[in-house]
């Protein structure tokens, strides 16, 4: 693998994401959804490109002084290179300059890979939010992170 770079997400950039959450979603996000968190100036879109393709990225809106982690996804033939993981940081590090006290997002219960992957950076389990999610109906685990 080359070098990944971890960059904003822009438009051109939407039908590679496309081909994303087709792969990884059993809901995926239409076009239209990510055209208009490009204009929307409370939401952060990153991206992970190596070698001109883009190999994940990752999604999160600031409400306040709170950060609500919108979606994450990474390439099956990218995963467990750590690219999830430099995604959290550049989100952490906007977080950090933008005075936000807390991050948060819902996750499917069943999802180990990407509960351990917030657990890892910090995240911690409050609750659960029954029925949360469809296709399958799943309960989805509500997860904080605190920023000092
Ligand atoms: C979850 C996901 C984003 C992880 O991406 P990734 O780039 O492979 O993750 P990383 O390589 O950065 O791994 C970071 C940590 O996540 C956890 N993790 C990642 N894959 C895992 C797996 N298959 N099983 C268990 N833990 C896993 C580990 O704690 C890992 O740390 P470690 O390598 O020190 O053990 C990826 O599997 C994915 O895109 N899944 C499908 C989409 C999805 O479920 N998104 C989350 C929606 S809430």
């Amino acid at each position: 693998m080359g070098e990944v770079i971890i960059r904003g997400m822009l438009s051109q950039d939407i039908d590679q994401i496309m081909n994303i959450e087709r792969i990884c979603f059993s809901l995926p996000w239409s076009k239209a959804s990510f055209v208009n968190e490009l204009k929307n100036e409370l939401a952060y879109y990153q991206v992970a490109e190596e070698s001109g393709k883009i190999a994940a990225y990752m999604g999160m809106w600031k409400i306040i002084d709170e950060c609500h982690i919108t979606n994450v996804a990474v390439l099956p033939e990218y995963r467990n290179k750590g690219i999830a993981g430099m995604l959290i940081n550049k989100m952490i590090e906007i977080c950090r300059c933008s005075e936000i006290s807390a991050m948060t997002l819902e996750v499917r219960v069943s999802n180990e890979p990407a509960i351990n992957l917030y657990k890892k950076y910090g995240f911690f389990a409050v609750g659960k939010r029954p029925k949360y999610y469809v296709k399958p109906v799943e309960d989805a685990l509500i997860m904080w992170k605190k920023l000092p």
